[in-house]
C-alpha cells in the first residue's frame, strides 16, 4: 500500500490530477512516511510561488442572525439558547479601520445568512470600506444569495467571495442539512460568483458525521475541475446544541494531509490554516502552515461579540483583543520561520 501510495504523491505532485478513485487510495493508504514526503513536497511547492510568507485576512463577523439550520452549526436558527447579535454598519467600518492600521489589507465580512444585510446595506458598507482603504481587498462570506444580489456586491467593489461547498458528495451534503437547502444550489451559487468575476473561494470540514473517504475523494476531485481560487478546510468540531453534539472532531493529521494534497493540485491556492485547526489543537495552525497552507484568518470582530458567533464549541481567541491577535500570529509565524506580510495577498497567477 505504501509504494502504490508514495507513486500517487509523486504523480499528482507532476501533473496536479489523480483520478477519484486514485483520491481515495491515497486518503485511506495513507501513512506516516507517505504523509511526511506528501507534507514536505507541499511546502517546498508553496514556497517556490510564496516563498515564506503568510497572508493575513481581518475576519469580521458581522451577525450570527441565520435562516438556515445546517445540523452541524452552533448559529443554526434552532439554537434558541445562541445570543444573537448583528454589527452596525460604523461596526464594522471601526473594524476596519482599526485592522488597517494593524496591517491587514483583506477584509473579510463573514456571517450568517441574515436578512437584515440587503444589498442595499451591504453596498453601502462595501463603498465605504473602499473609498476609505483603496489599496484593501474586500471579501465576502455571507452565504447563499441570488445571482442579482452577487452581481450588486461584486458592482460595489467586492473582490472575494467564500462560499464552502461543505462536501462535493450529494448524499453526504443531504445528511449535513435540512431539505430546504440543496446541493445544486450551492453549487450554482458558485458557478455564478465565477461568472460574475469574483475570486471565489470554496472549502469543507474534514471529518464531518457521515464523510467517508470517497466524499472527501470527490471533494478533492471537485477542487481539480473547479480550480478555485481559495479553499477554506478545517476539521468538523462538535458544538453541544446541535444534533451532531456527540459526534467526534476530525483530526489534525487528515485535516493537515489534506491541505498538502491540495497544494499539489493547485499550486498558486490561497489555503487558510483555519482557526477550527487551531482549536483542535495548540499549534493546528502552525501545523497547517508547515503543510502547505499560507493565509491566517485573525478575528477582528468587537471583544462583546467573539463569544457569540460560536460555529463550534470552544473556538479560540475569544477572549483576545485584535491587536493581541496579530502579534500572537506574528510571534506562531516566526517562530516556525514564516513572516505576516502586509499585502492584499491575491493569488499569485
Ligand atoms: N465545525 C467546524 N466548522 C464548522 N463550520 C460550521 N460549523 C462548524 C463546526 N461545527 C464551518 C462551515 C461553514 C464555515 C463558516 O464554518 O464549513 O461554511
Ligand atoms: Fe488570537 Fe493567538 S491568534 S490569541
Amino acid at each position: 500500500m505504501d509504494k502504490k501510495v508514495n507513486e500517487l504523491i509523486l504523480k499528482l505532485n507532476e501533473t496536479h490530477s489523480l483520478t477519484e478513485a486514485e483520491y481515495e487510495t491515497l486518503i485511506i493508504g495513507r501513512g506516516y512516511f507517505a504523509g511526511d514526503m506528501l507534507r514536505k513536497l507541499a511546502v517546498k511547492t508553496r514556497k517556490e510561488i510564496y516563498s515564506d510568507t503568510v497572508f493575513i485576512r481581518g475576519l469580521i463577523e458581522i451577525s450570527n442572525f441565520c435562516k438556515n439550520d445546517c445540523l452541524y452549526c452552533g448559529i443554526r436558527r434552532s439554537n434558541s439558547a445562541c445570543k444573537r447579535y448583528r454589527l452596525s454598519d460604523d461596526d464594522i467600518l471601526a473594524c476596519v479601520d482599526e485592522g488597517y492600521s494593524l496591517g491587514f489589507r483583506t477584509f473579510v465580512l463573514q456571517g450568517g445568512e441574515d436578512a437584515h444585510f440587503t444589498d442595499d446595506r451591504l453596498c453601502g458598507i462595501i463603498n465605504a470600506i473602499k473609498s476609505g482603504h483603496p489599496d484593501c481587498a474586500v471579501t465576502l462570506s455571507l452565504g447563499e444569495r441570488t445571482k442579482e444580489s452577487y452581481r450588486r456586491l461584486f458592482e460595489a467593489g467586492a473582490d472575494r467571495y467564500l462560499l464552502r461547498h461543505e462536501t462535493a458528495d450529494k448524499v453526504h451534503y443531504e445528511k449535513l442539512h435540512p431539505a430546504e437547502m440543496s446541493f445544486e444550489h450551492r453549487m450554482q451559487c458558485l458557478e455564478w460568483l465565477r461568472e460574475i468575476g469574483y475570486q471565489v473561494g470554496c472549502g469543507f470540514m474534514v471529518g464531518s458525521p457521515h464523510q467517508t473517504a470517497s466524499s472527501l475523494a470527490k471533494d478533492l476531485k471537485f477542487i481539480e475541475s473547479f480550480s478555485p481560487d481559495m479553499c477554506g478546510i478545517g476539521p468538523f468540531i462538535p458544538h453541544s446544541a446541535t444534533p451532531f453534539a456527540g459526534c467526534d472532531a476530525g483530526t489534525v493529521e487528515l485535516t493537515c494531509y489534506l491541505l498538502s494534497v491540495i497544494r499539489l493540485i493547485k499550486p498558486n491556492i490561497l489555503l487558510p490554516a483555519t482557526t477550527a485547526l487551531g482549536t483542535v489543537h495548540h499549534n493546528g495552525r502552525e501545523k497547517g502552515i508547515e503543510s502547505g497552507a499560507n493565509v491566517i484568518m485573525p478575528n477582528l470582530s468587537p471583544l462583546s461579540v467573539r463569544k457569540k458567533y460560536e460555529l463550534y464549541d470552544n473556538k479560540i481567541c475569544t477572549g483576545e483583543e485584535s491587536a493581541q491577535c496579530v502579534q500572537c500570529i506574528k510571534a506562531r509565524m516566526e517562530r516556525i520561520g514564516y513572516t505576516v506580510v502586509t499585502d492584499r495577498g491575491d493569488i499569485k497567477k
